[in-house]
């Protein structure tokens, strides 16, 4: 799944994702400590960084750029002070993939300053057209990268997740598992040994891009007929970041669609950036066209 180099030693199995955010989070960083975050982004790291105390630094991905960093102010805002850049690919919310040159860049950054990279990439696997993203593990010493079972091979339940990573970074983080949950369920380590067999790993993955492309084209023709949310290209992650083409708040988007319409979005300025609603559409195809046409209703009507 990664690269060849990567072992045994290299790897914490935790109870999801969620858990191996919030070790790698306990273990690299003290209050005081400046880190930079990619926004718009899932919530966890970014209110767990500030429930400790620790200074958060927003970099905004940009859209002009097709939801990339801007290089000038990567390099602006990671200075000596930065102790872990903070990032999600393919992101959520945008469904949008790192480009391999922003990704080099990311390196030579954080080598530079001497930060850590932590990069969530639990949708790794959900890219659409068939190509499975280069991972940060292994591109640099300090650098963990957090994964799972929950998105691309569809198993939330299983609570199963890990971090892979330098050596050094494992010693503490093993130690430190022993204080929030011990141990993986010893069922669910036991099915995740069977998920991840690679015969078996390619076909489920192979699964779930059947089911997201034949819903991306959905979504995608759908777009066409509505002009007061723009899509943009959809990537990765069965979710999409749209633009709000309406004078109407992302908030009230979002409530006004759930009350009268019982269809949930969610609020762009939660994620980070105001004037956008976040949609999944990695449903049943059939319920997503019936959403799908509830929300044109409401569209018409704002
Ligand atoms: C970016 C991201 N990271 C982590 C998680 C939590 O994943 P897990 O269920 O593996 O703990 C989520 C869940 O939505 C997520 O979107």
């Amino acid at each position: 799944m990664y690269s060849k180099e990567i072992g045994s030693g290299n790897v914490l199995v935790a109870s999801g994702t969620a858990e191996a955010n919030f070790i790698a989070l306990m273990i690299n960083l003290e209050k005081n400590d400046e880190v930079v975050y990619m926004t718009p982004n899932y919530l966890q790291l970014k209110h767990l960084s500030k429930s400790f105390g620790i200074k958060l630094k927003e970099l905004p991905l940009n859209r002009e750029l097709g939801w990339q960093w801007n290089i000038d102010d990567l390099k602006k805002i990671v200075t000596g002070k930065t102790k872990m850049i903070i990032i999600c690919n393919p992101n959520n919310p945008t469904g949008s993939i790192m480009s391999d040159d922003v990704m080099n860049e990311v390196v030579k950054v954080a080598e530079l300053n001497d930060s850590w990279i932590l990069s969530d990439e639990v949708y790794r696997g959900s890219e659409l057209r068939g190509i499975e993203r280069r991972s940060f593990a292994g591109l640099t010493e300090k650098v963990i990268v957090n994964g799972g079972l929950s998105k691309a091979y569809s198993l939330p339940g299983l609570r199963l997740g890990w971090s892979i990573g330098a050596k050094e970074y494992f010693q503490n983080a093993w130690s430190f598992h022993d204080y929030t949950t011990i141990s993986v369920s010893y069922l669910s380590d036991w099915v995740a040994s069977k998920v991840l067999e690679p015969r078996r790993r390619k076909a489920i993955l192979k699964r779930t891009k059947y089911y997201l492309e034949k819903n991306a084209e959905l979504v995608l023709k759908w777009s066409q007929e509505v002009s007061k949310l723009k899509i943009d290209a959809l990537q990765a992650t069965a979710m999409t970041f749209a633009k709000i083409n309406a004078s109407i708040s992302s908030d009230n988007f979002v409530y006004d669609l759930r009350d009268k319409f019982g269809v949930l979005l969610t609020v762009g300025s939660w994620h980070g950036l105001e004037g956008y609603v976040r949609i999944g559409y990695g449903g049943d195809y059939n319920y997503i066209r019936k959403v799908l046409n509830r929300v044109s209703t409401f569209l018409e009507k704002i």
